[in-house]
Formats: C-alpha cells, sequence, structure tokens
C-alpha cells in the first residue's frame, strides 16, 4: 500500500534544502502531531489569554534538539496574531544588543531566544526587568556620575528555547509563566509525520518504509524529514516510482546509519566505551578526548539518544555501557 503523494507542482517548485523545514513546519496546532500534553496546557493558556485580549506569559520550551521548539513558537505567535522576532543567545552578545531587540517590540509581539542557556549573565539581567515589569533599564555614563533610566517596553511574550534546562539560573527560570519539556516522539507519531511530510513533498513511499524510517528516525521529527528528504533524492535518481524497504536500505548504507537510527559516532562511541574503558565507567572528558568531540555534541546529541535506546547509562563516576549495547556490539561483530 502507498501513502500518495500530492504532487502539488507549486509547492515543489518552491522547495530547497534551505526552507524545507519550514516548508514542512506545522503551522497550527491542528497539524501539529504529538507532544499531546504539552499542546493541551498551550491551548489553555493561549485561549484565557485570548479571551482577555491580553499577551501571554513567557515561555520557556526544552528538550532535545529538532523536536518542534521553534516550530511552537512559530504556531504560539500565529495564534495570538502577533510577529515572532526570532533571535539566539549566542547572537546576543552585549547588553546593548539586547537592549536594541526589547526596544524595537511593538505590543503583541513574540520574542523567540533559541538556545537562552548560552545566555551570559550580565544580559540576563536585563532580561529580568523587562520580563517582570516591561521595563528597560539603561546605566548611561560610567563612574560616579553614571544614572539609570528606565523605558517602558510595550506588552510582549518571550518565547525561550534550550536544550540544556540545567543550565538556566534559578532567577531566570522563576520568570517564566510556564516551562514545558517536548519528549522523544513516539514510533506513531514519527510516522504520521512520515506520512504528511510525504504528502507535502509530492513523493510516494511505501507503509513497511513509512515504518522502517520512524524506527532509524531517533524519534525526532527533524532526523525523520531529513531522512525522507534523502530517501526521495534516491528514489528519484534511481528512476523507482516510490520510496520501499529496498531503497531505504540502500540509503542507509550510504550514509552509514542503521535500522535503529544509530549513526558512525554513536557506534564509535559504544565501541570506544567497551574497547577503552572495559564498558565504563568513563568520565565525559575523557570520553570527548577519545572520541575527538566535543562534550557539548556528546552531551546534547548523542548521550540522550543512546540513553533513551537503553544503550548507555549515566552514572555518578561516568558513562558505562548496558548489557543490551554489549548485544548489539557483539551482534554487529557477527555481521561483519
Ligand atoms: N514536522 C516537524 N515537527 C512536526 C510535528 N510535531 N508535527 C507535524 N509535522 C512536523
Amino acid at each position: 500500500m502507498l501513502s500518495r503523494g500530492e504532487n502539488n507542482g507549486h509547492i515543489q517548485g518552491q522547495n530547497d534544502d534551505q526552507n524545507w523545514e519550514s516548508l514542512l513546519r506545522p503551522s497550527g496546532f491542528d497539524d501539529y502531531i504529538g507532544q499531546d500534553s504539552m499542546k493541551k496546557s498551550l491551548r489553555i493558556i493561549l485561549d484565557a489569554a485570548n479571551q482577555r485580549g491580553e499577551s501571554i506569559d513567557h515561555l520557556l520550551f526544552y528538550g532535545q534538539a529538532g523536536l518542534g521548539k521553534t516550530t511552537i513558537a512559530h504556531i504560539v505567535a500565529k495564534e495570538m496574531g502577533g510577529n515572532l522576532k526570532v533571535t539566539s543567545g549566542p547572537a546576543i552578545e552585549k547588553t546593548g544588543d539586547l537592549a536594541a531587540i526589547l526596544t524595537n517590540l511593538e505590543s503583541g509581539d513574540i520574542l523567540f531566544i533559541d538556545e537562552i542557556h548560552r545566555l551570559n549573565r550580565m544580559i540576563e539581567e536585563v532580561l529580568y526587568p523587562a520580563m517582570e515589569s516591561r521595563s528597560l533599564n539603561i546605566i548611561l555614563g560610567k563612574g560616579p556620575s553614571a544614572r539609570t533610566i528606565s523605558l517602558d517596553l510595550p506588552p510582549f511574550t518571550l518565547i525561550a528555547a534550550t536544550t540544556r534546562v540545567n543550565l538556566i539560573s534559578g532567577p531566570l527560570r522563576s520568570r517564566f509563566g510556564a516551562t514545558f519539556r517536548l519528549d522523544y516522539y513516539t514510533i506513531a507519531d514519527i510516522s504520521e509525520i512520515i506520512r504528511r511530510s510525504a504528502r507535502i513533498l509530492g513523493v510516494d513511499i511505501e507503509t513497511g518504509a513509512i515504518d522502517m524510517l520512524s524506527h532509524a528516525s531517533r524519534f525526532t521529527p527533524r532526523t525523520a524529514n531529513r531522512l525522507l528528504k534523502r530517501a526521495r533524492d534516491l528514489a528519484q535518481v534511481s528512476g523507482i516510482p516510490a520510496i520501499n524497504t529496498s531503497s531505504l536500505g540502500d540509503l542507509f548504507n550510504i550514509l552509514e546509519i542503521d535500522k535503529a537510527g544509530l549513526e558512525y559516532q554513536d557506534r564509535r562511541l559504544l565501541r570506544i566505551l567497551s574497547d577503552h574503558f572495559a564498558g565504563g565507567p568513563a568520565g565525559i572528558n575523557s570520553l570527548s578526548a577519545a572520541l575527538g568531540e566535543e562534550k557539548g555534541v556528546i552531551e546534547d546529541v548523542y548521550e540522550p539518544f543512546l540513553m533513551k535506546m537503553g544503550l548507555i547509562k549515566r552514572t555518578s563516576s561516568g558513562r558505562m555501557l548496558t548489557p543490551e549495547a554489549v548485544d548489539y556490539l557483539n551482534a554487529e561483530d557477527k555481521n561483519k
């Protein structure tokens, strides 16, 4: 059975690799699949604020990369009828950068700060009064003659996102009206997302291939969509009418991913833990040096997924392989 793509020439014509993420991004809660409890709570917050004609409380979203934090910010802005202004923690280098952003906000705007954990403390302190009482305190001059002026800001909502909620200071965290954790998606939700994306991209995909793709998607829509795009490319150049399990098998070989979505670096991490550290425990610094990968990438990308798969666990003395990982590595050795 095929999930039929509606070959929409207009959409296909506009589509390129740079904007595919926004093309596939759901534009409202109705086509946002999964994260049901978050959607339910948000719906109440939005409906209540809309009824009162007020802006909503500041919101904080956290969870792994690719789970849809930016997408939610777009949806909230649309639901509130406000403009979304997008920036990120590392892009705001000086307090003046944040002051410029804040003074350019208009009533009802939604300010989205991605990677908010990377905002430095001095800048964070400019944010506190802005969030709390919509005022911007600017210090003019230096030394004894320095004085502070306070500017009123229009009603706005800050939506912040982070992959590392533990790095957010208590004072900042407490200024959000609600905090939401985005979880990894279920296989059923990822399958539905793949079906939806295939329809938008105008590509046919067999049911078995949807299942195979969803299992290799690291429970993450961004990965699912990225693999779907690569599968579409391969089906097209191979001249097959629909993505099937055989063409996906070829794709996985080319991309060096296995059917559970483990990538080359995931497997190397497991191998290194097994061969260099006798299964662990290994500290993050040693692991980072052995793998040649930044600590942050290991902590943000590889570890959460490998823990979700039950292949590694974190203990107080370091990372350890689980018995399932030992079985996984043995099975890999047999297949060599
Ligand atoms: N594309 C990316 N994330 C999605 C989601 N949660 N629902 C539908 N499509 C998506």
